[in-house]
C-alpha cells in the first residue's frame, strides 16, 4: 500500500510566538526519519505560517498547513486570508470544515465546497474534516450524516481533483475531551467512507485517498489506531503543542 500516512498537527489558536519558536525547534532538533508513504503536516495559527515554513524548509515531507481560508479569491474582505496568499508563501496544505469553525463561525457543506474548490484552484491541498456530534453517534445515524458532508462539500468535484483532497475523520465528542474512538470504531467509519468514496468515484480513486483520524490523539494511542487498516494517520491538536508527544504520534505513523 503506498496511501500517505499523514502526521498532521492542528495549533488551532494556541502558543506565542516565542513558545511557538521553540516549540519548532524541539520538533526538527533531531532528524524526522520519515519512510517513503510518511508526512508530516504543521497546522499552525496564520501568524506563524513564515515561522513554520522557514523551520520546515529543508526538512523532507514536511509541510505547513493553514487552518482555514477564505471563499473568495481577492478584494474587500477585511481581517479574511486568500488560498492565493497561502500559495504564494508555500503553504501546502489547508484545514477545512473543522468542527470547532463549522459550531463558532457557522461554517456550513455549501461554504465549505467553495473553500474547496479555491484551496485546490490555488495548488493547496485541503486536509477537509468531518465528523457527527455526540447525539448523532448516540442515535445510531452517524455514516449517513458523515457521507452527507462529503456529498455536500466534495463530490461535485472531478475524480482528478478529488484525488487531491485529505480527509479526516474527527467525532466531535471525542475532540479535546480525552475520549478517544477506539481504534474498531475509527477503523469502522474510515472503511465506510472509504466504501461511500468507492461508490462515488471507483475503488482505485477511494483507496488512494488518505483518511486521517482526528480526536485526542496522543503520543500513547496514535500507533494503535494508526495501525488499522482504513486510518491513514491522524489530525492532533493537543498532542500536537508539545515536541516529545507529537513527535511519538509521527513514530506511530504505519510505514
Ligand atoms: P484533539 O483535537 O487532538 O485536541 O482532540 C483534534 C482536532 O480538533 O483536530
Amino acid at each position: 500500500m503506498n496511501r500517505k500516512q499523514i502526521a498532521a498537527a492542528n495549533w488551532k489558536m494556541n502558543l506565542t510566538w516565542q513558545q511557538a519558536e521553540e516549540l519548532l525547534a524541539q520538533l526538527f532538533q533531531h532528524p524526522l526519519n520519515l519512510g517513503a508513504d510518511q508526512y508530516v503536516s504543521l497546522g499552525v495559527p496564520f501568524p506563524y505560517l513564515s515561522l513554520a515554513l522557514n523551520a520546515a524548509k529543508n526538512v523532507q515531507h514536511t509541510g505547513v498547513a493553514a487552518q482555514n481560508c477564505y471563499n473568495r479569491k481577492n478584494g474587500a474582505f477585511t481581517g479574511e486570508t486568500s488560498a492565493e496568499m497561502l500559495q504564494s508563501m508555500g503553504v501546502q496544505y489547508v484545514i477545512l470544515g473543522h468542527s470547532e469553525r463549522r459550531e463558532y463561525f457557522n461554517e456550513s457543506n455549501q461554504l465549505l465546497a467553495e473553500k474547496v474548490d479555491i484551496a485546490l484552484a490555488h495548488g493547496l491541498t485541503p486536509i477537509f474534516c468531518c465528523g457527527e456530534a455526540l447525539d448523532i453517534r448516540e442515535a445510531g445515524t452517524q455514516n449517513d450524516f458523515v457521507a452527507n458532508q462529503l456529498k455536500e462539500s466534495l463530490y461535485h468535484l472531478t475524480p482528478e481533483a478529488f484525488e487531491k483532497i485529505v480527509i479526516a475523520y474527527e467525532p466531535i465528542w471525542a475532540i479535546g475531551t480525552g475520549k478517544t474512538a477506539t481504534s474498531e470504531q475509527a477503523q469502522e467509519m474510515h472503511a465506510y467512507l472509504r466504501s461511500a468514496l468507492a461508490a462515488q468515484y471507483g475503488t482505485e480513486v477511494a483507496s488512494r485517498i488518505s483518511i486521517l483520524y482526528g480526536g485526542s490523539v496522543k503520543g500513547s494511542n496514535a500507533k494503535e489506531i494508526f495501525g488499522m487498516p482504513d486510518v491513514d494517520g491522524g489530525l492532533v491538536g493537543g498532542a500536537s503543542l508539545k515536541a516529545d508527544e507529537f513527535l511519538q504520534v509521527i513514530a506511530g505513523l504505519k510505514s
